[in-house]
């Protein structure tokens, strides 16, 4: 079980703006009891369904029957709004692929979606993974090139619109984070699972 990550933004809510500079907790783990794996669910049902039309009906695939997958549930101020997923690609050894990053509308842009990927790199990196790739909507090319991730080849269709593979490499080491880092690497990620 991981522990959990967090860090404080000084905003995160429509109710704490407007409010004034509060400090709101964020952070990351990963979904262990059924009420966080259902609110994981939920979210991403409501980004990725619901928001974005990205699938029809639900966003569910064999992935989140694999007892490999790893569920993610963000939080602010203990609110569970953020999501991400990721898993070994068992045909491609030390290869990792992450996906369902969201976060609720009313959560963006307060910095709850950078340390969701980078506890998704931290953890597979400490499993020993080498490499994670992910398929990413073009509006958050820029986000992921941020994040240290880089393209690779031309854009692809996935779920009926353009996405753009892209790849960081992993480590079981990382180097320590930086202002914007989270303390978020699994402190026992090999129990995961
Ligand atoms: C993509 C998403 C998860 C980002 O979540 P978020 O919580 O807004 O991200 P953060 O607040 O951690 O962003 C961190 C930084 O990156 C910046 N940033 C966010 N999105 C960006 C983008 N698309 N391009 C460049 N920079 C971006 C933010 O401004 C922030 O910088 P700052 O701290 O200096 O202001 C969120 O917008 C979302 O859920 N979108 C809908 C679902 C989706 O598109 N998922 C990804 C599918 S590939």
């Amino acid at each position: 079980m991981a522990e959990p990550a967090s860090r404080s933004s000084s905003a995160v809510s429509p109710a704490a703006r407007g409010a004034g500079p509060e400090r709101v907790r964020l952070g990351c783990r990963r979904a262990a009891t059924p009420g966080e794996i259902a609110a994981h669910f939920v979210i991403r049902h409501q980004v990725f369904v619901a928001e974005q039309g990205l699938f029809a009906g639900q966003d569910r695939d064999a992935h989140d029957d694999d007892p490999a997958t790893i569920h993610v549930v963000g939080t602010a101020d203990g609110v569970v709004c953020g999501t991400v997923r990721f898993y070994p690609l068992t045909r491609k050894p030390g290869r990792w692929k992450g996906d369902r990053l969201a976060v609720l509308p009313g959560y963006r842009h307060h910095g709850l979606g950078a340390p969701l990927v980078r506890f998704a790199v931290r953890w597979a990196g400490a499993q020993g993974g080498q490499l994670m790739e992910a398929f990413i909507q073009p509006p958050n090319v820029s986000f992921f090139e941020w994040l240290g991730w880089h393209r690779v080849g031309g854009l692809v269709e996935y779920a009926r619109i353009p996405h753009q593979r892209m790849l960081i490499a992993l480590s079981a080491d990382p180097p320590a984070p930086g202002r914007r880092g989270m303390r978020s690497q699994p402190a026992r990620a090999a129990s995961g699972s």
